[in-house]
Formats: structure tokens, sequence, C-alpha cells
């Protein structure tokens, strides 16, 4: 996944934790919003009803009862704004709405009552059953710190509680669906991007570790290679320059060393050919999995089968390289561990991946337990996991006891 795309992908999915979290607190968040609009709204009634009550305070008490009234109604001018001025025999002297008559149970209310006892009352009154309101303040109009009359103002509220209940659990139960898709997905792209990273770095490795083992077995062939060579060349004049009849003593072991020289030279060639198998750059992945049977066939007497169906296949050398890392692991694994009479190697092309399998007839192990890594674990399977991982591929181990040993990788085409 590009950097680009990775980034996309991440920024929608916190967006969708965000709007996901913004709705799942909607109904929380209605609450809150909501009692700070009601609290707004008690204190401007709260200071309607100071400044009539400060009007009301400034009449002369025998004038109160016709000058208060029409002040109500001048004040109070639309028909959602109330104000009512109360006596605290409950006489109702002022109200901008009705006949101040008509109030007869006023002095019964919560805020009034509270106003009477020289505090601020408020009151909230549901007018209907999907949550609007009415709301009182009411306030205490004082006289020598004795309260003369009660000022009350109301108005008329809609409240969100007017969203329907069922309304507002679906938007939440959507939101809480949202933002856990969106914390699902992020969790995703960083494991993907995280196996990328993972596979990136398996992929160099391999690349470095080849790099290194060109480079030695390079030195070995150029170095000791020829030196062993010319070690060999004056083994052989010092034994021609000195025939067996003049030196008898010095024969055998001559002719020893000439034997020992030729067999660190074999060796040390096989080692080479083992760090870096010139057959594969040459002659392609057939003919190197060929050669690593016959090396099998030859050490271990084991005897091994290939069947290549993509006898025209080129791949990617680091890929060809990595497969062959793999065969020889496994094949090393057979002549280690197997004690196997027969195996097979196949490579095989199938439609959206190339196969190749390594198989054998040996005492087989139990695949499951070897799987995490120990302090017996040899380093074998890991990498060749690594190596298929870092190819895009993947790794399968099928074997039981006494039922043989087969090692799948598939890598895509
Ligand atoms: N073909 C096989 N047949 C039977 N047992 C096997 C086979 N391949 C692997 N095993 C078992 O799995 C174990 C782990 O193999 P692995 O290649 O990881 O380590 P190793 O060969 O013991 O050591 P290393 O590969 O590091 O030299 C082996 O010790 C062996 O018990
Ligand atoms: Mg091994």
């Amino acid at each position: 996944m590009g950097k680009r795309r990775f980034l996309l992908r991440l920024y929608a999915a916190n967006l969708m934790i965000l709007v996901g979290s913004l709705l799942a607190v909607t109904w929380y968040a209605s609450l809150a919003i909501d009692e700070l609009s009601h609290q707004h709204v008690a204190r401007d009634l709260e200071r309607d009803a100071q400044s009539v009550g400060w009007a009301v305070a400034h009449v002369p008490f025998p004038m109160l009862a016709e000058k208060v009234d029409p002040l109500c109604k001048r004040l109070g001018k639309t028909p959602f704004n109330r104000i009512t001025v109360i006596l605290p025999d409950g006489k109702v002297i002022g109200d901008s709405q009705a006949d101040p008559r008509y109030m007869a149970d006023c002095k019964y209310r919560p805020e009034v009552k509270e106003a009477l006892l020289g505090g601020t009352g408020v009151a909230r009154q549901p007018t209907d059953t999907r949550g609007s309101e009415t709301v009182h303040v009411a306030v205490p109009v004082q006289n020598n710190g004795k309260v003369f009359a009660v000022v009350r103002t109301s108005t008329f509220r809609r409240t969100l509680n007017e969203i329907d209940a069922a309304m507002r659990f679906r938007i939440v139960v959507i939101g809480i669906f949202v933002a856990a898709v969106g914390a699902g997905l992020r969790l995703i792209l960083y494991r993907v991007a995280s196996r990328e990273e993972l596979r990136a770095l398996g992929a160099r490795l391999s690349q470095s570790q080849e790099a290194e083992r060109q480079r030695v077995s390079r030195d070995l062939h150029d170095q000791l290679g020829q030196l062993i060579t010319s070690l060999g060349v004056n083994l052989h004049l010092v034994k021609a320059a000195v025939p067996p009849s003049s030196a008898p003593d010095a024969s055998a072991p001559l002719t020893r060393a000439i034997g020992q020289v030729e067999q660190i030279g074999e060796q040390l060639r096989e080692v080479i050919y083992d760090l870096h198998p010139p057959v594969l750059q040459e002659y392609g992945l057939e003919a190197a999995l060929r050669w690593c049977a016959e090396r099998l066939r030859k050490s271990a007497d084991i005897k091994v089968h290939v069947q290549c169906d993509g006898a025209d296949l080129r791949l990617a050398d680091e890929i060809e390289t990595s497969l062959l890392r793999i065969c020889q692991e496994a094949l090393t694994n057979v002549s280690k561990h197997a004690c196997a009479s027969e195996a097979s190697i196949r490579l095989q092309k199938l439609p959206a991946v190339l196969r190749l399998t390594v198989s054998d007839d040996g005492k087989g192990f139990d695949a499951k337990t070897r799987k995490a890594p120990n302090a017996k674990m040899g380093w074998g399977l890991i990498t060749m996991r690594e190596r298929a991982l870092a190819m895009g591929g993947s790794l399968r181990l099928e074997s039981a006891p006494g039922k043989g040993t087969r090692v799948i990788v598939d890598v895509p085409r």
C-alpha cells in the first residue's frame, strides 16, 4: 500500500471514529445542551423580572393596582412572554395576558413560593408530551427587607427532548457502530502496514544475505582457491624434482599431501558453489533444483525426484534465489532429520501462484509444536517462512510423526 493511500485511509478511519463518537454521545450532549439553553432562558427571564420589579418598587403603594397591570401588558407583548405581579396574599395585580382576577392559585406555584421567601424561584412546566415547556422565574420586590410583591416572568420554550427518544437511540447506536468500524479499520490498517514493513525488511535482509554470500564466495575463490591451486602445483613440482629413489621417506607423505590439497580444493569448490550457485544464473531455477537433488542423492544416498511444470519459467532473480534457498534448507532438513529413503521436489505453475513443494517419506514431526520459537528450535523453518513472506508469498508445513513431511511454498505470479 502506498503512503498516500495509507494516509487517506487513516484519515477516513479517524473521521469515522470522530463522527461516530459524536453521534454516540448525542443523547448526553442533547441533554447537556438542553440544560444550558434552559439556564440561558431562565437568566433572561430573571433579568426581565428584576427590571419589572424595579419599576413596581417605584410605584406608590396606593396606585399599585391601577398602574401595574397596564405596565405588565405593555412589557409582555409577545404571546410567549408573560409577566405577572402577585401580592403576598395571592392577589394578582398585574398580568400581561389575562385579566388579573383569573390567576387565583398563583401563590401556590413553587417559583412564587420561593420568591415570597426572598429568593429567586425557577420552575419548568411541560406544555405537551413532546417536550415543549414553559419556564417560570419569580423574583421578590422588597421594601425595607420585606417582600411586598412578586414578579413572575414566563416563556414558552421548545426543548431538544422534542427529538423523539427512539430516534435518539437509533442515532446513538449508529454512532457507536460507525466509531467501531472506524476503529477496526484503523487497527487493520496498522496491522497491514506493519506486516508490509516486516515483509520489506525480510526482503532487504535476504538480499543483503545473498550479496554477502556472493562476496564471500568470490573472495574464497579468488584468494584461498588460488593459494590452494598454487600449493598443489608446487607440491607436484617438488614431487617431480625429488624422485622417490633419492628420498624414499618423503615420497609417501608428499603423495598424501598432494591428495589432501586436492581434497581441500574439492571441498572449497563445494563451499563456494553452495554459497553462490552459478547454475541458477546460468541455467535457471529448474537446473538449480536438479543440482540440489543431485547433491542430496550423493551426500545422503536419498533418491530425489524432480518435477517442473514450468520449464520455460524465468522469474525475478531474488525470487529464484529465495526458492532455491528454501529448497536447499528443506533438503538439508530431509538429510538431517527425516531418515527418508525418497524425497521429491515439485515446481508447479498454478493459476494464481507458483508452488514449490519439497516432500519426503521420512519419520515426520509434529509441525504444530515446532512453530513456536524455543531454545531447541533451529532457524531453518523460520528463515524459510521469512523468505516466503518477503516474496509476498506463504509457506505451509504439513507433517505428522510417521507420515513424512511436505514444505509447500506459494509465491504470487
Ligand atoms: N523433513 C523433516 N523431517 C523430520 N523432521 C523435520 C524435518 N524438517 C524439520 N524437522 C524438525 O523440525 C525441527 C526444526 O527444523 P529447523 O530446520 O528449523 O531446525 P534444525 O534443522 O534443527 O536447525 P537449523 O536448520 O537451524 O540448522 C528439526 O529439528 C526437526 O526436528
Ligand atoms: Mg534445518
